[in-house]
Order: structure tokens, then C-alpha cells, then sequence
């Protein structure tokens, strides 16, 4: 099974890219930007990594998010990432970044999407890796905020897909983005918004009828509304799960009650992902090889996310297709 897993083609479609700040390289980089840290070695801050909830978590991302200052620093930590996508066997990739942690610290919008759009112009020649950038807001801050970040992006709109919608999500509903997703949409990014981690089914409800996401992030708390449900399943529209995520955040308790498997049964289109691999004790496949095991998930039923995660990415119908058929041959060779 691990190494099916292993060699399976897949795509990653929820990933924050500040999420992915490995201890060893945030301190060479404060120490590069001399920004001295909270935390003396690598090890005493790999140790606060326990949380009791989303919050707890947020309050140390955006902490360590602080040091990265220059492009370099920015493309540093993408091409980081890619690096283990090809190592994974994660042949695409969509990526979200926080424009407003940091440009309300001063640094330029600018610097931020070209470190990172580098990065991934050199994976895509040098580690045949694809990824997509989704610009995702902060919805602990204001509309008002998010909106001049839409227009900020607008000079580099041919570098994002999709906008996104993360942070802190009780007392932050979807409907508080009405505006600002209307607006997106008009300016050709498609919508995807965190829904249903900790807040509950009303507003992933929101989420798909006020701001018309292609896909829910999370979405865990879909199960408390059979008709929420329904209406997923008729859209066609997918869940961007991450089990290991759930359990560092305390959203389930253990890994054997993760509702991935009911909704895989219930007919919900489901993929699986690492959300904040750094913070949360592991990449894609660590989510993979875990989920099984807890789970008993069959090598069919991963086939089936793997297959799930090409054809619900925002790729072109031809790359999807390619990815596809490269999936199904690696699975019918599995079989025989
Ligand atoms: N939820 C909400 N916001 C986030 C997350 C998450 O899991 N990770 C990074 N920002
Ligand atoms: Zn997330």
C-alpha cells in the first residue's frame, strides 16, 4: 500500500503556501532578514506546534509568516514546496497564498506573487511539476480590505486562477465576501472558499449560493444537512479534504472517526490534502498512507481521489485529460 501510495499520480488542491514554512528554513531566512524569533532553536518552536483549535494555529502562521520579506524569500519557500510535490508524486498542484499577511506588514504585492510565480515557472522545466495560484483573503479582516487586494492582483491577473477565502471562520460567515467575490468573478478568477472546517453547514450554504464556489475547502460539516448534501452532489462540486489538518486542529478527534469515507459513500466528490503540511505533522502522502490506514480505504477508493483531484483542478480539459490517462494506466499496471 505505501508504495501505491507513493507512486500514485495526484494533484494537491489545498495547500497554503505559508503553511508549508518548515522550521529549518524560517530560521535561515529570519536569520538572512536578521529578524531575531520568538522561539531560540528549531526544536523549541517545532514544540509549540499543538493547537486546540483553527485560531491557535492561525496566531503561529501568521508569526511565522513575519519573516519573509524579499522575493528570494518568496521563492525560497515555493520552489521548497514543489520540490517535495515531485518527490511525492504530486504531478499538479494549486496553491494558495495570503496576499494581506503581507502586504499589511508593508511588503508590495508585487514581491510576493513574483517570488512565488517564479518559483513555479522553474518547477514546472526543472521538476515537471504544474501548479495554479489561488489568492486567497483573510476573513478576519474587512471587505473593504479584500477589495483592494482584488484590485491589487489586477496588474498580474494571468498569474491567478482562482481567489480563495481562509482564515478565522466562526464570526467570519461567507456573506460578509459578497462583494468582493462578485467583483472576482467578473475579473475571471473562479471562486473557491473555506467552508464547514469549524463553522457549520449554513455556512457552506453561503459559501455556494452567495459567492458560487467551484469547490469547498473542508467542508466537513456539510453532514449535518441532507439537503446540503443533495445540493453538493448536483452542482458537482468537490471537497478539498485534509484528515491530518482535521486532527492537528482538533476537528475530529482521532483519525478512524474522519467523515471522509461516509461522504465517499453518500456519493460527494472528495480529494485528499496537507492544508499546512509544516504545522500539521505531514505532506500529501503522510495524509494519504494515514486516512487509509485509519479508514481501511481500498487502493480503488484512492484511485478514485487521485482521479478526483485531476478532474476537479482548474486545469485545461487537455492537461486533465493527460494527467488522467497517465493515473489510469499507473492503476491498471497496479492491478496486473
Ligand atoms: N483554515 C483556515 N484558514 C487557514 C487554514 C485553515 O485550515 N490554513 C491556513 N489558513
Ligand atoms: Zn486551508
Amino acid at each position: 500500500m505505501q508504495y501505491f501510495i507513493e507512486n500514485l499520480p495526484k494533484a494537491e488542491l489545498h495547500l497554503h503556501i505559508e503553511g508549508t514554512f518548515e522550521p529549518e528554513l524560517l530560521f535561515e531566512i529570519a536569520k538572512r532578514n536578521k529578524i531575531k524569533l520568538n522561539y531560540p532553536t528549531v526544536e523549541e518552536l517545532r514544540k509549540a506546534y499543538s493547537f486546540s483549535c483553527l485560531q491557535d494555529f492561525l496566531d503561529l502562521y501568521y508569526q511565522g509568516a513575519n519573516v519573509l520579506i524579499t522575493e528570494l524569500d518568496f521563492y525560497d519557500l515555493t520552489y521548497s514546496y514543489l520540490e517535495k510535490c515531485a518527490i511525492q508524486n504530486v504531478r499538479h498542484t494549486e496553491i494558495m497564498f495570503d496576499p494581506q499577511t503581507h502586504t499589511e506588514r508593508g511588503i508590495a504585492f508585487e514581491t510576493v506573487i513574483n517570488g512565488i510565480s517564479r518559483a513555479v515557472e522553474d518547477a514546472k522545466v526543472k521538476l515537471n511539476v504544474s501548479a495554479l495560484l489561488i489568492m486567497s483573503y483573510l476573513r478576519h479582516l474587512s471587505q473593504e480590505s479584500a477589495l483592494l487586494t482584488l484590485a491589487q492582483s489586477l496588474p498580474f491577473k494571468d498569474k491567478i486562477i482562482a481567489v480563495g477565502l481562509d482564515s478565522t471562520e466562526k464570526g467570519n460567515p461567507p456573506s460578509k465576501f459578497a462583494t468582493v467575490f462578485e467583483a472576482s468573478i467578473k475579473a475571471g478568477y473562479i471562486p473557491v472558499a473555506h467552508a464547514g472546517e469549524e463553522g457549520d453547514a449554513d455556512y457552506i450554504w453561503e459559501a455556494i449560493d452567495i459567492l458560487k464556489i467551484k469547490r469547498i475547502d473542508h467542508g466537513n460539516n456539510c453532514l449535518q444537512d441532507e439537503n446540503l448534501i443533495k445540493e453538493i452532489i448536483k452542482r458537482d462540486i468537490a471537497l478539498t479534504i485534509c484528515p491530518l489538518s482535521n486532527v492537528a486542529l482538533q476537528v475530529v478527534k482521532d483519525l478512524k472517526d474522519h467523515s471522509l469515507k461516509k461522504k465517499i459513500d453518500l456519493g460527494l466528490k472528495t480529494t485528499i490534502n496537507s492544508d499546512d503540511p509544516a504545522y500539521f505533522g505531514g505532506h500529501i502522502n503522510q495524509n494519504y498512507m494515514d486516512t487509509q490506514k485509519a479508514l481501511n480505504l481500498t487502493k480503488e477508493e484512492l484511485y478514485q481521489i487521485a482521479r478526483n483531484s485531476f478532474q476537479y483542478s482548474f486545469l485545461p480539459a487537455i492537461e486533465k485529460e493527460k494527467l488522467i490517462l497517465e493515473l489510469d494506466l499507473y492503476y491498471l499496471n497496479a492491478l496486473i
